[in-house]
């Protein structure tokens, strides 16, 4: 080749080289990232993200008494709802990216706050919040778009609600607005019908969220979580998970906030998966765009499986919790910049990679819980656990008093352990458990069991 011409692609090599790696995240400055929460799935993320060598410094609004202690980690003293004041906090410190746990924030409008002052953040707008900050919304925009789910009503009037209830049975009753995760009652008889409308509606245990409620048939089959990561067009799913909702062994009891979840949940297998990808996921897209609503974040779909096929119980706006730990300990890929790709309106990722074998996440709770429970209960045993391979115990309701650790909400603790199958890591986290006490402490025995059994 002529050397002048030879010279001059070198040349021109040598320089998009360079230009490439100007725009590489890993060769510009690192991120400072700010998380907004304070419990188990926010110390899951907060750990996940500090093992990024994309990121300089993580803040987290307002955190946990174990939060503060992961690497790289700062806790504010700025809460979650304060959306102002967090906004203040990202713009003063120029933080380079917020990424928001918990729903309330999002259904405030943290997100348009942020995109307004120029500031990046993962999460979804009010907007598109909406497909949880409302049942009645999300229900509605399930059946103008043909999203499989129970054949439901709208009520603002007690009397009108408990008649149709009442000639339905069984029924479920569900709060329009947020409840944090308690606002929604099945009933088998008249009984629970009368009780669900008295404190829902007459008795506001809610507040507003309980002006209106949705009144929907009762779906059988098994629950399960799919969660996607989108931009509003393009989205890549995360590993099927499984929730366990109420308090006590056989799904008995009261539903809480979670006792505890595994990845992968083998019942979404790869024809349930695409089933829920085709029916599901594709027409919500398409029906929010429809909508003009740009939904950029993590979207949650809570199924029911049927024997006709997944249904779609609710959808929530933001990673599960507790689904986040065991995910958070499977993922192989840096997170960081798919989320940064989202925040920026662009997700250019195709998937993501995850480590072989499974997670699961036990909640260790305070006694009472999710009824009424005493914090302040010194923790003992923790580091002991923490020292186990393939183990890490997620933060949640802690405090940390005079360097002791104390309890200081309903679930305390996600013990997490990763196994090279389920059964493995299912052993592994009940053992971490086994050496961790507090006053009043319960879980549940058979977290990932169901799965054990059936496959
Ligand atoms: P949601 O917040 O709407 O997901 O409801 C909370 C829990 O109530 C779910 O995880 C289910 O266990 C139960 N649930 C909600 N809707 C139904 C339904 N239509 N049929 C049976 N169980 C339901
Ligand atoms: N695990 C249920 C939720 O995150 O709402």
């Amino acid at each position: 080749m002529n050397p002048v011409v030879e010279l001059w692609l070198s040349r021109l090599r040598r320089d998009n080289l360079a230009k490439k790696a100007s725009q590489s995240p890993l060769l510009g400055k690192k991120m400072e990232i700010l998380v907004v929460g304070s419990g188990g799935r926010e110390d899951a993320l907060v750990w996940n993200l500090g093992q990024s060598p994309l990121v300089s410094k993580i803040y987290c609004g307002p955190g946990n008494g174990g939060i503060c202690s992961r690497p790289k980690t700062e806790c504010l003293s700025i809460k979650a709802d304060d959306i102002f004041g967090l906004a203040d906090f990202a713009q003063e410190n120029r933080i380079d990216l917020t990424i928001v746990g918990p729903e309330a924030p999002l259904v405030a409008g943290i997100s348009d706050l942020f995109e307004k002052r120029g500031l990046k953040i993962f999460g979804p707008k009010k907007k598109a919040a909406q497909l949880e900050g409302s049942k009645i919304f999300a229900k509605n925009f399930m059946k103008k778009y043909g999203i499989p789910t129970a054949d439901f009503e709208n009520f603002s009037k007690p009397e009108k609600a408990k008649e149709y209830a009442l000639k339905n049975l069984p029924i479920v009753i569900k709060a329009d607005g947020l409840a944090g995760g308690k606002g929604v009652v099945v009933c088998f008889n008249r009984d629970d019908v009368l009780k669900a409308i008295e404190r829902l509606m007459l008795k506001k245990e809610f507040g507003v969220s309980g002006n209106r409620v949705v009144v929907e048939k009762f779906l059988e089959g098994e629950e399960a979580t799919f969660m996607i990561l989108t931009d509003g067009e393009k989205f890549i799913t995360l590993l099927p998970t499984q929730d366990h909702k109420a308090v006590f062994d056989g799904d008995k009891g009261e539903n809480t906030g979670g006792m505890g979840a595994y990845a992968p949940a083998p019942i979404i297998d790869a024809q349930i998966k695409k089933e829920v990808q085709e029916k599901i996921v594709k027409p919500c897209l398409a029906g929010l765009k429809k909508e003009r609503i740009i939904y950029k974040g993590c979207l949650y779909f809570g199924l029911m499986l049927t024997k006709t096929g997944p249904r779609v119980l609710e959808f929530n706006c933001r990673f599960g919790d507790p689904e986040s730990q065991p995910l958070m300990m499977l993922l192989e890929s840096d997170i960081v910049p798919i989320l940064k790709e989202i925040a920026e309106g662009k997700l250019l990722t195709k998937e993501i990679r995850w480590r072989n074998g499974a997670a699961v996440c036990v909640i260790m709770a305070a006694g009472g819980y999710p009824g009424k429970y005493e914090i302040g209960k010194e923790i003992k045993g923790l580091e002991e656990a923490e020292k186990m391979k393939d183990v890490v115990v997620f933060s949640a309701g802690i405090r940390k008093e005079n360097g002791i650790l104390k309890t200081a909400g309903g679930r305390v603790l996600g013990v997490t352990a990763r196994g090279r199958g389920l059964k493995e890591a299912i052993a592994l986290a009940y053992q971490a458990v086994a050496k961790i006490h507090f006053e009043g402490e319960h879980h549940r025995t058979d977290i990932g069991k169901k799965a054990l059994e059936k496959f």
